[in-house]
């Protein structure tokens, strides 16, 4: 007998299982294409199995690694021109770590970005200057990252020193007076300090130092956090103004699914070092599909007294786990409700799940999770 028909059904069993797999795989990736192009954007940064792990040490002398923190372990996404891709997720699931490998503060311990088609995690010297001019970063604490000791002007205007070519000497303080009056600030108080102002006032000084060098990418981590809600929702207006008149692309990170809504065109949801659930603003708003998306959706505020009775509250039970031993499986399944023995042994990819890879609804959409289901949290307006 020919040794091609001698095919148990155990082969036949597990050939349908990788055909399935794979079948599964190329609708996760034309998912990834169907996400970038959804609005006709063309990528600008693709993000591709970023990873971040910090050694974990032991010992004085003889230094010894005995494990790592898994800041970021495996993200994906792409953020495509002049969009904002809103990121968000609980405090220590890795945002600020994505943030900084994306502006190149930290070096990824493995993974991919690709700005404009290249990957700008091997460059180095002239090119990596040149590139990092192009993407520039707000911090989360208008308070600690402005140094106190430098004015206004000198705060705005220090990028030029690295990069002069931007801005001649003579041009520079009128230059930052132009950014002030850009954000939103007399140009007069070119000459002051940080403490003279406002906590809302200081973030439009870190807009305006972001937008010094005329990036094309902005990331801003959690940029409005530390600010009183009454002024969150200026500078977020501030920011979505600048993105139309200076053509921006953001990444805006935020602890909170209700600060991005206004300012996202797609959410990422992270989860202790991966992203659990992305989408267009409808489709995580609208029709989420991940458990973890869900809870989070269920605690954003809701202004309509009436909507608000029906709002279903989904409390979350523990805390997040260590991202230096995360759960086996699915990383979510310790607070997750409809956690079953699947969810112990089999990590679920970010891709949309196989129950509405046919369908043509909202919920089409990558969601890392072996029992995805939509759900509406949010009561409809
Ligand atoms: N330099 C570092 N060394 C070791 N662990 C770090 C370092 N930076 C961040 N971490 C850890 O990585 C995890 C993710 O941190 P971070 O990216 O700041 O999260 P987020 O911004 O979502 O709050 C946290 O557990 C944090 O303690
Ligand atoms: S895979 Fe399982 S544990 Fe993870 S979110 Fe889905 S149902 Fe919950
Ligand atoms: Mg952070």
């Amino acid at each position: 007998m020919p040794h091609s028909e001698h095919v148990s059904k155990q082969d036949l069993k597990r050939e349908g299982e990788i055909a399935r797999h794979l079948l599964h795989q190329s609708q996760a990736e034309s998912s990834y294409a169907a996400n970038g192009s959804e609005s006709g954007h063309e990528p600008i940064l693709e993000v591709r199995g970023l990873v971040k792990h910090y050694p974990l040490t032991q010992g004085i002398v003889f230094r010894k690694q005995v494990g790592a923190v898994k800041a970021v372990d495996g993200v994906d996404f792409d953020l495509g021109q002049g969009e904002t891709l809103g990121i968000v997720g609980e405090s220590g699931c890795g945002k600020s770590t994505v943030a900084k490998m994306l502006v190149n503060l930290e070096k990824p311990t493995a993974g991919v970005i690709k700005y404009k088609g290249e990957d700008i995690t091997k460059l180095s010297g002239r090119a990596l200057k040149a590139v990092r001019r192009n993407i520039q970063m707000v911090f989360q604490d208008p308070y600690t990252s402005l140094n106190p000791r430098m004015t206004v002007g000198d705060i705005i205007g220090e990028p030029y020193e690295i990069h002069p070519e931007v801005a001649p000497k003579g041009d520079r303080r009128r230059r930052v007076q132009d950014l002030l009056d850009v954000v939103g600030l007399n140009p007069e108080y070119i000459n002051r300090y940080p403490h003279q102002f406002s906590g809302g006032q200081r973030q439009r000084i870190g807009i305006a130092r972001g937008l010094a060098l005329r990036p094309e990418i902005i990331v801003a981590d959690e940029p409005v956090s530390a600010l009183d809600v009454s002024v969150q929702a200026q500078v977020v207006n501030l920011l979505d103004r600048l993105q139309n008149e200076f053509n921006l692309s953001y990444v805006f990170i935020a602890h909170d699914l209700s600060i991005v809504r206004h300012i996202s065109d797609r959410v990422g949801v992270m989860y202790l070092g991966r992203v659990v659930e992305i989408g267009s603003d409808s489709q995580i708003y609208d029709h989420p599909t991940h458990p973890y998306t869900q809870a989070l959706l269920s605690a954003v505020p809701v202004p309509d007294p009436r909507a608000r009775e029906h709002r279903e509250r989904i409390l979350l039970s523990g805390d997040v786990p260590s991202p230096a031993n995360p759960p086996s499986g699915c990383r979510f399944r310790t607070r997750c409700w409809k956690a079953q023995e699947r969810c112990e042994v089999e990590e679920p990819v970010l891709a949309v799940p196989e129950v509405f890879s046919t369908v043509d609804s909202p919920a089409r959409h990558p969601s890392a999770c072996h029992f995805a289901e939509e759900k509406q949290v949010v009561p409809s307006e």
